[in-house]
């Protein structure tokens, strides 16, 4: 994990500015973090009374320019006071100060550039995830802008459209830095979309659910004990876009939600407190080829889904929560409440067909790659492996060919209760099976998050196409990743 300057830049990841701080640099602005206090972490955040704060939606970043090439942006990470439990002041890192960050538009085939302008205490990289992006612009790890320098990510949006978002990814930092508030959407559509006659404008909402705990003081609680690094570290307070379980006021009307588990490592099973069934639409990488109605949805940290609700059989008045089934305690289980507070009328449908997603053969396969995740005890420190070794920058553990098809199989051996996330960059992928039984309709479609649950197994399928070079996968539970659940992967040219 730890290397030299000169490996790095043999490497060819860092750029002459980028500097490299200590695991243990620790946030100032982050108390908690560190504490030798061991009782610290347990403290309960300052109650809030739940949906008595309205959802916030992120702004929509404007482009700095447009021309007939691309939209550039400019975003600057910095710190920021932000009131999220009433009567004290919260400081987070944030893109443009905000948390979440701003929302970006971009449109399948239109290049869009981000400027990241890092003036935040810490080195940093950006990554756009879902994204089919170069590895100059997928913000790996080691890829550092440093503090006070600037980075230009290119996002050629060369991909079926979908929900992606964009977080910090630097290297043994991201889970403090994503908790910190570094996380933003990045909404891609294109016309077919367009023409389809789903919820748009105002009922096409983003929804970021995550958890975090706080100090008496308002201030972030991030403790990252040894038992925090093997179980993720998890809030007591549940957010929906930076707001403490917010309420959000509808019409008697479809609207769609595209939800997003931004936690650090907290899953949630969601459903609707009325017991009506979410109408799934969309997966990770994009529409499903049909909508789905399911009763409840398992989301791991970095999975998206897309849903329609349909508010119109609610007489006014109606309030229906958004729940984590998960939960029995009350204070998590409550996610966001829904007021039905005005008539309105609807020309919004959920067509029969979405975008169809096309199957790709298992037969269409020339290699199944196996990674084993397992638990080993490392300098006396018991953490999570992917084959059995920590991320290393220098290692290379799969080199696909351009234009080839491949099964990944991940097999947790880790325990019975310990679930890994597992996400993959460049592609999108499908789940042929888990423990040899086809996926449930709704995770059939394009996935680049996999939740992999103790013990089990799971096999994915996917085309490397139109990119080569270096790309990580790891586990998105970030303190497992963080504690080097991560690993490479090198897309070659294809043979000719
Ligand atoms: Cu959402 Cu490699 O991360
Ligand atoms: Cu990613
Ligand atoms: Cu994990």
């Amino acid at each position: 994990m730890y290397l030299t300057r000169r490996q790095f830049h043999k490497l060819g990841l860092l750029g002459g500015s980028a500097l490299l701080l200590p695991r243990s640099m620790t946030g100032g602005a982050l108390s908690g973090s560190g504490s030798t206090n061991p009782l610290n972490q347990r403290l309960a955040s300052p109650p809030v009374e739940p949906f008595t704060r309205p959802l916030i939606i992120p702004p929509v970043l404007a482009p700095e320019y447009s021309n007939d090439a691309l939209d550039f942006y400019r975003v600057t990470m910095q710190q920021a006071e932000v009131e999220i439990i009433p009567g004290t002041m919260t400081t987070i890192w944030g893109y443009n100060g905000l948390y979440p960050g701003p929302t970006i538009r971009a449109r399948s085939g239109r290049p869009v550039v981000v400027r990241q302008e890092n003036r935040l205490p810490e080195s940093m990289s950006v990554h756009l995830h879902g994204g089919h992006t170069p590895p100059s612009s997928d913000g790996h790890p080691y890829d550092l802008i440093a503090p006070g320098a600037d980075k230009d990510y290119d996002y050629p949006n060369n991909q079926i459209p979908t929900t992606l978002w964009y977080h910090d990814h630097a290297v043994d930092a991201t889970g403090r830095h994503v908790y910190m508030g570094l996380a933003g959407f990045y909404i891609m559509t294109d016309d077919y979309e367009d023409s389809l006659p789903l919820p748009k404008g105002d009922n096409d909402v983003p929804l970021m659910i995550q958890d975090r705990r706080f100090n008496a003081n308002g201030s972030l609680n991030y403790s990252l004990t040894d038992r925090a690094i093997l179980e993720g570290v998890l809030g007591d307070t549940i957010l929906v876009n930076g707001v403490v379980q917010p309420y959000h006021e509808v019409g008697t009307r479809k609207v769609r939600f595209r939800i997003l588990n931004g936690s650090n490592a907290r899953a949630y099973r969601l459903a609707l407190s009325s017991g009506q069934r979410l109408i799934q639409i969309g997966s990770d990488g994009g529409l499903l080829s049909r909508p789905v109605s399911r009763a409840s949805i398992f989301v791991s940290p970095a999975e998206r889904i897309d849903v329609v609700i349909d508010f119109s059989g609610y007489p006014l008045g109606t309030r229906v929560v958004l729940r984590d089934i998960n939960e029995d305690e009350t204070s998590l289980g409550n996610v966001l409440e829904f007021r039905v507070v005005r008539e309105e009328s609807d020309d919004s449908s959920v067509p029969e067909t979405l975008r169809y997603v096309d199957l790709i053969p298992e037969s269409s396969a020339t290699t199944t790659r196996t990674f084993t995740l397992d638990e080993r005890v490392i300098n006396g420190r018991t953490l999570f492996t992917i084959n059995g070794r920590l991320f290393d920058p220098t290692y290379v553990d799969a080199r696909p060919r351009l234009n080839d098809v491949e099964i990944w199989k991940f097999v947790n051996t880790t325990s019975e209760y310990q679930l890994h996330p597992i996400h993959i960059h460049d592609i999108e992928w499908q789940i042929l099976d888990i423990n040899g039984q086809r996926p449930a309709a709704g995770d059939d479609g394009w996935k680049d998050v996999f939740t992999v649950r103790g013990l089990s197994t799971v096999r994915v399928i996917g085309r490397f196409t139109d990119l080569t070079g270096i790309y990580v996968f790891h586990c998105h539970k970030l303190e497992h990743e963080d504690h080097a659940m991560m690993a490479q992967f090198e897309v070659l040219p294809a043979k000719d």
